[in-house]
């Protein structure tokens, strides 16, 4: 007899890992909007200092982590949470507000954990397609708000599709839903979108108890491999819920080494900043005269639109012979065919540009 796994388990949709279609190892990896930047020295040497310690549990409480994020961003340690990564408060707000007769609002196609947390807890989902510029569509989700939403999610800049909303509409989204639904804005992105100052959402604390902005130290921060992630919220309950959900110790005490060493560094993030940027422009340039349509990054990725009567898994499948990993947009939630694809450093996303040109040029014509 096999094991009998319980309906929880039978719900959950597995995460949609990165996987080309060629036997060797990818030589440029764009799929998953990792920091192609390895970690600063001197977080390095943070990393290296904690290993001596590794014999005992991390703090609990990751105070130090704590103290220095309520330093950088203005609000009071008791009101931040911390994380095994972004995804780990991301799981255990579904946890702690969600379960079967509750909603949970968001948008789609965005990030492939949000699904989880519906299925996870048997609350029903309620999903809001994007506008036409592939943007959240912040009225269509206040309009599907009910007595039973616990939980709305908002993505800016929205993984897949990179686009951002001002932040006067989420201001304004926030101003007319009930108090009672926690509002989190994933934010994992929010260093790289020139249409707004990271720091401004952070204003929004104040007035509104039931926000969270979620953040990370996986992307500008580039280290993912450590796993550390925070939300600054606007009551001192949602932080305390979400401890009650988890294991004791969830942030390895190298992560929270790193993050407080990252966190003295704001001049790195912005150097990052500067070259994404950069490589945004310039790719965006590239795949214009490949013809490709692409949507507003606001990001360190883009999504792209491949021309009409192009197969997506043919081009993955060309894409990854020439050993270029990038991410399906089927795998995304997209209905048309469409490509993710994070930017790397100058030489991988000319080689991308170059695979992607030859892939075009040997596909059947359109
Ligand atoms: C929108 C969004 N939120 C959260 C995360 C999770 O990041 P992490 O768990 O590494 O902090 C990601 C990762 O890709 C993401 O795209």
């Amino acid at each position: 007899m096999a094991i009998e796994f319980s309906e929880r388990v039978r719900r959950i949709p597995s995460y949609p890992v990165a996987g080309g279609y060629a036997d060797e190892a990818p030589l440029v990896r764009l799929a998953s909007n990792e920091s192609p930047h390895p970690p600063l020295a001197a977080v390095r040497d943070a990393i290296e200092r904690a290993l001596a310690d590794l014999n005992r549990y991390p703090d609990p409480s990751n105070s130090l982590l704590r103290r220095r994020l309520s330093e950088r961003y203005g609000v009071p340690g008791s009101r931040i949470a911390i994380g095994n990564g972004s995804c780990d408060i991301l799981l255990a707000a579904g946890e702690a507000l969600l379960e079967s007769g509750a909603e949970l609002v968001y948008a789609w196609p965005s990030f492939s954990v949000y699904p989880h947390l519906s299925a996870s807890s048997g609350a029903r989902a309620i999903t809001v397609p994007l506008d036409a510029d592939e943007r959240h569509d912040l009225e269509a989700m206040l309009s599907e708000v009910t007595h039973a939403t616990r939980l709305a999610l908002i993505c800016n800049p929205n993984n897949p599709t990179s686009t951002a909303v001002p932040l006067a509409d989420i201001a304004g989204f926030l101003a007319e839903v009930p108090a009672h639904v926690c509002v989190i804005v994933d934010e994992a992105y929010c260093e790289f979108n020139l249409l707004e100052d990271p720091e401004s959402s952070i204003e929004l604390l104040a007035a509104h108890p039931n926000l969270a902005l979620l953040r990370t130290f996986s992307k500008v921060h580039g280290l993912c491999g450590l796993r550390v992630g925070f939300a600054l919220c606007g009551s001192e309950e949602l932080p305390r819920a979400l401890d009650q959900v988890r294991q004791p110790f969830f942030c390895n005490a190298l992560a929270q080494a790193a993050a407080v060493e990252a966190l003295a560094h704001q001049d790195a993030v912005i150097d990052r900043v500067v070259a994404t940027v950069a490589e945004r422009n310039s790719l965006a340039e590239g795949l214009g005269k490949l013809g490709i349509e692409l949507a507003d990054s606001q990001a360190n990725f883009c999504w792209l639109h491949l021309p009409d009567g192009l197969d997506e898994a043919e081009v993955m499948r060309g894409l990854a012979e020439r050993r270029v990993l990038v991410r399906a947009g089927a795998a995304l939630g997209s209905s048309t065919p469409a490509l993710r694809v994070t930017y790397g450093l100058p030489a991988e996303n000319e080689r991308f540009l170059q695979a992607l040109g030859e892939v075009l040029a040997a596909a059947p014509a359109r």
